[in-house]
């Protein structure tokens, strides 16, 4: 693997490997002292140009638990904000010898074009409405756990049900969690009001359906996802509470669930609008459990990436002719 780009281009084999690896990596959070020398003398860059608290933090704590140095760049504060543009920016950064970029852009494909500008390792921590690959993976992760709870010997999510409920439209959750959950063989209903469908879902491998309380009953999963208000410029639906009443897991939808399913959520949440209180810290709600997998994902991913014994060979005894970190010419 160079870079992580989609959970599209993962196959079940590079899934389960990353998963595997992750529960050795969650051991790390246990211990007293939070250190492995796996990525010492490597740099990690997290660019980011759009908010994050849970994604940038645990990229960052991610990249420190195994040593590697790690930078935080981001628009608000940096020269982007002076109009520099998104290849000027990532080719400075990387113009600066980092091994790893992490990036968050508001433009769908922003980091697919950064891997193609620049010869160090990139990881895409969300992409506009497309992609956010280590949040799927997170997910599964504890799904995985969650689902070896009652049984131990769960290697995928063959047979298991996932329903995603809410804001489709504007997710890169959603579309990274419906490419990685079907390689792993699950099913998965996408649920959600007609106006945050997105046109074109009815090529997607999922069912779809605009009634809730029909679908909960069926989940092992209950994904329920943010209410982008900050994307949408129209109106979505009549008004917050409407969309409490229709798509919210509510206090009352809890009853419809399966007894062992549970629920997740990327947050942030709007709690009230898309999930009530009783529902977010339900015991079995997963959402805690999701924000410290995410560390454990992201060292995995890291150390996948940087971590291979060519890199650190490579790494250790640079050549001459490696200097420079573009494939083109800075202009
Ligand atoms: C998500 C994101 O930014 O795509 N959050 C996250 O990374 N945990 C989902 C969201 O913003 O609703």
């Amino acid at each position: 693997m160079r870079h992580l780009l989609s959970a599209a281009d993962l196959d079940r084999q590079e899934i389960i490997e990353i998963l595997d690896l992750s529960e050795e990596m969650a051991q790390v959070l246990h211990r007293p002292i939070k250190k492995l020398p796996a990525l010492r003398g490597r740099t990690v860059v997290n660019l980011f140009f759009e908010d994050s608290t849970r994604t940038r933090s645990s990229f960052e704590i991610a990249g420190k638990w195994l040593s590697a140095d790690v930078i935080n760049i981001s628009a608000k504060g940096s020269s982007v904000s002076k109009g520099e543009s998104l290849r000027d920016t990532v080719l400075t950064v990387a113009a600066m010898g980092v091994d790893a970029l992490v990036i968050r852009h508001q433009a769908s494909g922003a980091p697919l074009q950064a891997s193609q500008w620049i010869d160090a390792h990139v990881i895409n921590a969300g992409d506009g409405t497309h992609e956010h690959p280590t949040q799927a993976l997170l997910d599964a992760f504890t799904i995985r756990r969650h689902l070896r709870r009652h049984d131990p010997t769960v290697e995928d999510f063959a047979g298991k049900t996932v329903a995603i409920v809410g804001d489709i439209t504007h997710s890169r959750v959603a579309r990274s969690n419906v490419a990685l959950l079907r390689t792993l063989g699950a099913d998965v209903i996408m649920v959600a009001p007609p106006t945050l469908l997105p046109s074109g879902i009815e090529t997607w491998p999922v069912e779809v359906d605009t009634d809730l309380d029909a679908v909960l009953g069926r989940a092992d999963i209950v994904m329920m996802l943010r209410v982008q208000r900050e994307r949408m410029s129209g109106g979505y639906f009549p008004t917050p509470r409407e969309y409490t009443v229709s798509y919210g897991l509510t206090r009352d939808r809890l009853r419809l669930l399966k007894p062992e399913a549970a629920i997740c959520h990327p947050g942030p949440m709007n709690r009230g609008l898309e999930i009530s209180a009783d529902a977010a810290d339900a015991a079995n709600s997963l959402i805690l459990d999701q924000v410290a997998g995410g560390v454990a994902i992201r060292m995995s991913v890291l150390y996948q990436l940087l971590g291979g014994a060519d890199e650190v060979a490579d790494h250790a005894v640079p050549a001459p002719a490696e200097a420079t970190t573009t494939k083109e010419p800075v202009r």
